[in-house]
């Protein structure tokens, strides 16, 4: 599977009231949404989705971060996604993020970076799975 990937709209993304900008930019890169809901994370799904960062320096804020307000995690097709996504969004410290990237035109710290994309086509098929279900996706989309 190289053609998904997951996007978080992360709370500072909602705070701003930034939903409708950021899809824009994320669908006029040519970006399918498969599927879209507004959640609000627990602290233990929040540790569950960012496993790999325990123990990091950054992750007890960073759960803090994520369980402060909704989020909207998005479900998103397109050839070569990963990648793409991942130079749509910019690089998640906003100061080092090239113009035009969704992290340099609305993000302010290397935490509160508006959005999340996977990093792996592995990563993108397991992050897909803890917000979506492949029969919730595949009945959203008439299939
Ligand atoms: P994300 O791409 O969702 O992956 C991990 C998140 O941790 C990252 O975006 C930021 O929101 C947050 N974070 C906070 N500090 C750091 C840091 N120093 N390095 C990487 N990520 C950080």
């Amino acid at each position: 599977m190289n053609n998904k990937t997951l996007a978080i709209l992360k709370p500072d993304c909602i705070k701003k009231n930034l939903i409708g900008k950021v899809t824009a930019q994320i669908q006029d890169a040519g970006f399918k949404v498969l599927g879209m809901k507004m959640i609000r994370l627990t602290p233990d799904a929040a540790k569950g989705f960012y496993e790999v960062h325990n123990g990091k320096v950054f992750f007890d804020n960073l759960i803090e971060y994520m369980t402060s307000g909704p989020c909207v995690p998005i479900a998103l097709e397109r050839e070569n996604a990963v990648e793409e996504f991942r130079k749509l969004i910019g690089a998640t410290d906003p100061a080092k993020a090239e113009e035009g990237t969704i992290r340099k035109l609305y993000a302010d710290s290397i935490q509160e970076n508006i959005v999340h994309g996977s990093d792996s086509n592995e990563n993108a098929a397991k992050e897909i799975s803890h917000f979506f279900s492949r029969k919730e996706l595949l009945e959203i989309n008439g299939l």
